[in-house]
């Protein structure tokens, strides 16, 4: 299955099959030189399949977990290209999660003002959300995401196959990703969170999610208006995910808690909650309201008194609405 992406700044492709890692080469095609960048905590035995097909290319890998998507990594990622003389030819091939992606993209960007990069997701959620779109960053001075680029990748390679050596839990983190998009745009994906056995589904979710990402990211690649539903169960999301710490809950389960959180529609919220229960996610969590409030001030989304959030009131109608910040304060507090 194939997917063209078409921004301002690049088209590329995103190929989806079922072993294609053992393909990447053929795929890739020519390309320079290449540069493997993965991290630790992506089992070997896919670091191996990528490494054999470039025998002569050096692979970084440093420590994963989101508590190394910071400046040390990112330094520790350019001198380590600047070492094995990557030009501005040669590309990056980045194998792993949402780190790793947004980590190898980031350094794309920026490494002699910027080179190919292509994306190789081995999670659901980078496969389902993060591997397209080129947002790429690190967190910065407490905040997630703070210090980053726009920076296209020049192609995507989605090996579903990959999702197998997964804990339950990561796996399932990613599928909150896949729900928000069913709210916010396409009634028949969450239907079929609703309706279905979704493992029966697999592919056929992240193909649908894929091709949203995309028609939103080619409307709006800058973020200025229709990206910004994405960030449905976002805004209360990212305040829980920084209130509970690196070690607290995964980002996919914190969307989960800030859709419900953030949702008005009685009705609707009941149908997302046993959908969320079927997926393992959580969808409520303890917190002190007076914390919770200040971290999501801090967020960047918020605009003094008031704050712009993605609402939801029928399913695959998400929209753009304007509260006051008492509004959103009343949400955390009930
Ligand atoms: N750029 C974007 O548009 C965007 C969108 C959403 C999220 N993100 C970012 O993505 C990150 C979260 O992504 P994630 O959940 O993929 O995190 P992650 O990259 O940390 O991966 C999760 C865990 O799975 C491990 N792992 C990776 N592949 C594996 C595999 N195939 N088998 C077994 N284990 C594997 C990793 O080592 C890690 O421990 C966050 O930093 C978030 O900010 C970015
Ligand atoms: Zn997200």
């Amino acid at each position: 299955m194939q997917i063209n992406v078409n921004t301002t700044t690049k088209s590329y492709p995103i190929y989806m099959e079922r072993g294609i890692l053992y393909h990447a080469k053929e795929y890739i095609g020519r390309c320079g030189h290449v540069f493997l960048l993965s991290e630790d905590g992506v089992p070997e035995k896919w670091r191996k399949v990528l490494q054999e097909q470039y025998p002569d290319a050096y692979m970084h890998v440093f420590h994963g977990g989101e508590a190394s998507k910071n400046f040390d990594t990112l330094q520790e990622i350019l001198a380590a290209m600047s070492d094995h003389h990557v030009s501005r030819k040669d590309t990056l091939i980045a194998l792993g999660g949402g780190v790793t992606g947004d980590m190898g993209g980031f350094a794309a960007s920026i490494y002699m003002r910027g080179i190919p990069y292509i994306n190789i997701p081995t999670t659901t959620l980078s496969q389902i959300d993060s591997s397209i779109g080129g947002k790429t960053a690190i967190d910065f001075h407490g905040r997630k995401n703070n210090v980053g680029a726009f920076w296209q990748p020049d192609m995507v390679l989605v090996d579903v196959d990959t999702l197998s050596t997964l804990t339950p839990r990561h796996f399932h983190n990613g599928l909150a990703e896949a729900v928000k998009e069913g709210l916010i745009k396409d009634p028949a994906l969450f239907a079929l969170f609703e309706k279905e056995d979704y493992m029966d589904h697999l592919e056929e979710i992240i193909e649908k999610c894929l091709l949203i990402k995309k028609e939103v990211v080619e409307n709006d690649e800058r973020e200025s208006g229709e990206r910004k539903l994405l960030n449905f169960g976002h805004t209360i999301g990212h305040a829980y995910e920084s209130y509970h710490g690196m070690d607290g809950y995964y980002h996919g389960e914190c969307v989960a808690m800030g859709m419900m959180s953030i949702m008005t529609n009685e009705a609707l919220k009941e149908r997302l909650e046993k959908v969320l229960e079927r997926l393992q996610l959580p969808s409520e969590c303890t917190y002190d309201a007076d914390a919770v409030i200040e971290l999501m001030k801090a967020d960047k989304k918020a605009d003094h008194d008031r704050i712009t959030i993605v609402q939801v009131d029928e399913i695959g109608k998400g929209y753009l609405k304007d509260i006051t910040m008492d509004e959103m304060e009343r949400m955390i507090r009930k």
